[in-house]
């Protein structure tokens, strides 16, 4: 792809086919009837919302996941018509537009189980909600020992217009080696499950699994996985046939020879040990190429990997280039993506700075835009 046509600043491009690819794989090592969620919250990780979505479904994906009922909006107004779960809890200020929007909520407290039926008296359907348990996140959720005596104080509510359709948890530790204490959380969440049932409460979905689990775990699939990362191809890496989707590229804007001594961007960071080429990049922290990565990130251009140098600024940041290493103005420069043999993953950049790939790309801004393309299919 030429990417001179695209855009003067910072563009990514998205392979759906890879997202399709993802599910595949993903789908080939679980039990059959598992169903697929798509977790598609922070406009899909960054890689944008509708169209990976629409890419999800379209290879087996039957449930989509996001954070907030924005998210849910967002995807019903871009055309979804799938099942989509809030993974966030539904206050009751939200539940019209959950209602309203023919979106799923997240519940632990009466307050919202009463507001999502009234809202669904009001629009004469009946509310669809999931019961969230915290078995060892210690984020949203009911603890354990409390889901019994909340669905029994439900029991005892008018609760008409609600349907608790699922029940499920999260684990806090699936993609660490050590998987005891996501057993611990699973088994906790079982013994729940069979508790409830013991007292007369049955639900249709169960689950638990994120991507990790999904892929190592499989045991723990029950009657649904929740993948996130692992539908971008960002974890594992080189494993189970998973393609990264996403490319953060932007071009070289300008081309200097700085002389030995001079310094480079604000603070005055890198000063040249010698005469050296630099190129000037149309990217900055402002479209999420984090600061962090001032005299510690590097770039592909032309096939080559090179250092970012100087402090990275909002909107541009300047790399070193070797002089044998032929630039243009216009030239395509690769912040997370690969070119022949030169590759930086998400991973590289998140390592670098300290935090993980979910960080580096649903932190890439809403400025930047997002361009879909449909890559070689390995799947078939
Ligand atoms: C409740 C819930 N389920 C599933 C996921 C997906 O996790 P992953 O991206 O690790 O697959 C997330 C993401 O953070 C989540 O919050």
């Amino acid at each position: 792809m030429n990417g001179r046509t695209l855009t003067s600043g910072a563009w990514v491009e998205i392979d759906l086919n890879a997202i399709a690819n993802n599910v595949r794989q993903i789908k080939k090592r679980l039990p059959s009837k598992t169903r697929f969620m798509a977790v598609v919250k922070a406009n899909a990780y960054g890689h944008g919302s509708v169209p990976v979505a629409s890419a999800a479904l379209g290879a087996g994906a039957d449930w989509l996941g996001v954070a907030t009922v924005n998210e849910g909006i967002e995807l019903r107004e871009g055309g979804i018509q799938a099942p989509i779960l809030i993974l966030g809890l539904s206050h009751r200020d939200f539940a019209e537009d959950i209602v309203k929007w023919d979106l799923a909520g997240t519940i632990c407290t009466e307050d919202e189980a009463k507001a999502l039926s009234d809202a669904g008296i009001k629009y004469g359907k009946v509310a669809q909600v999931h019961l969230k348990v915290d078995t060892g996140m210690g984020r949203i959720g009911l603890r354990s020992h409390e889901v019994i005596p909340f669905l029994m104080r439900l029991r005892g509510m008018d609760l008409t217009a609600l349907n608790i359709d699922g029940i499920f948890t999260h684990f806090a530790t699936a993609d660490e080696e050590d998987k005891s204490y996501t057993f611990k959380q699973f088994e906790t969440f079982q013994r729940v499950i069979a508790e409830a049932h013991f007292k007369g409460f049955d639900f249709r979905l169960h689950h638990a699994a994120n991507s990790a689990a999904a892929l190592y775990l499989p045991q723990t699939a029950m009657d649904m996985v929740r993948v996130g990362i692992s539908l971008y191809g960002l974890f594992p890496e080189n494993e189970f046939n998973l393609i990264p989707a996403l490319q953060f590229k932007t071009h070289v804007a300008h081309i200097k020879t700085l002389p030995i001594k001079e310094s480079i961007s604000y603070g005055r960071k890198y000063i040249a040990d010698d005469a050296i080429k630099v190129a000037t990049l149309s990217a900055g922290y402002a479209d999420g190429y984090s600061r962090s990565l001032s005299n510690r990130g590097e770039v592909i251009i032309n096939g080559s990997i090179v250092p970012v140098i100087g402090n990275i600024c909002m909107d541009q940041c300047m790399v070193k280039v070797p002089n044998d290493l032929p630039v243009a103005v216009g030239d395509e420069a690769i912040l997370i993506g690969s070119q022949g043999v030169a590759e930086i993953t998400a991973n590289d950049v998140a390592n670098k700075i300290g935090t993980i790939s979910y960080e580096v790309v649903s932190g890439i801004s809403s400025r930047v835009k997002r361009v879909y393309y449909n890559g070689r299919r390995s799947d078939l």
